[in-house]
């Protein structure tokens, strides 16, 4: 399977791979990642090839990579136009969220309140940055955001320093009730890039 992998993913997988083994930290490591999948990102070849990928409407990832010895996975996200995404938090793991293909919008959002009362989140949106393709966005450790789709089909490629879907929920907020719950992240869907 392996050897019938895109080359330049191959390559992408092999540097990531590189960057862990370096560390000395997994922020240290995903720091590298951001420049790496800037690279990725910026592939036109890769940009023709996701015009094939299927969309992932309806709570959806498509896993292209998970890695054996560091644990870190590479997922993409194929969104319908307009797509607003949840409010959302990757709880302890650090994303790197890279537009390949598209614009989209990040909003970041910082907490209000103290966090002290059960199921009550008060938020506010700091900013609002508007990605095309080659952007990288590298989201730490319960930063909480939004991703939201822009007019046409977009692709992003995201590296997470670990899968949390079936093993860690994610914080999820709604800032007119002002609630907050854990959620499941999104389901993950085996996709190879050959
Ligand atoms: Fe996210």
């Amino acid at each position: 399977m392996a050897s019938q992998r895109l080359p330049v993913f191959q390559k992408f997988i092999d540097d990531l791979r590189q960057a862990f083994a370096d560390g000395p930290d997994t922020k240290a490591a995903m720091e590298k990642t951001q420049s790496l999948l800037e690279g990725l990102v910026k592939d036109e070849g890769l940009r023709a090839h996701s015009k094939d990928w299927p969309s992932t409407e309806g709570h959806k990832n498509l896993l292209l990579y998970e890695d054996p010895d560091y644990g870190f996975a590479i997922n993409a996200v194929v969104r319908t136009p307009n797509r607003k995404g949840g409010i959302h938090d990757h709880a302890h793991a650090w994303t790197a969220y890279g537009l390949l293909d598209g614009v989209e919008k990040l909003e970041r959002y910082s907490r209000v309140d103290d966090g002290s009362k059960e199921g009550y989140a008060e938020i506010k949106l700091d900013s609002v940055s508007e990605s095309g393709p080659g952007t990288v966005d590298l989201v730490p450790p319960y930063d909480i955001h939004s991703e939201k789709g822009g007019p046409g089909r977009s692709v992003a490629v995201i590296v997470r320093s670990e899968r949390l879907v079936g093993r860690v929920l994610q914080g999820r907020y709604d800032p007119e009730a002002k609630t907050t719950h854990q959620g499941e992240g999104p389901t993950q869907v085996p996709f190879e890039l050959a």
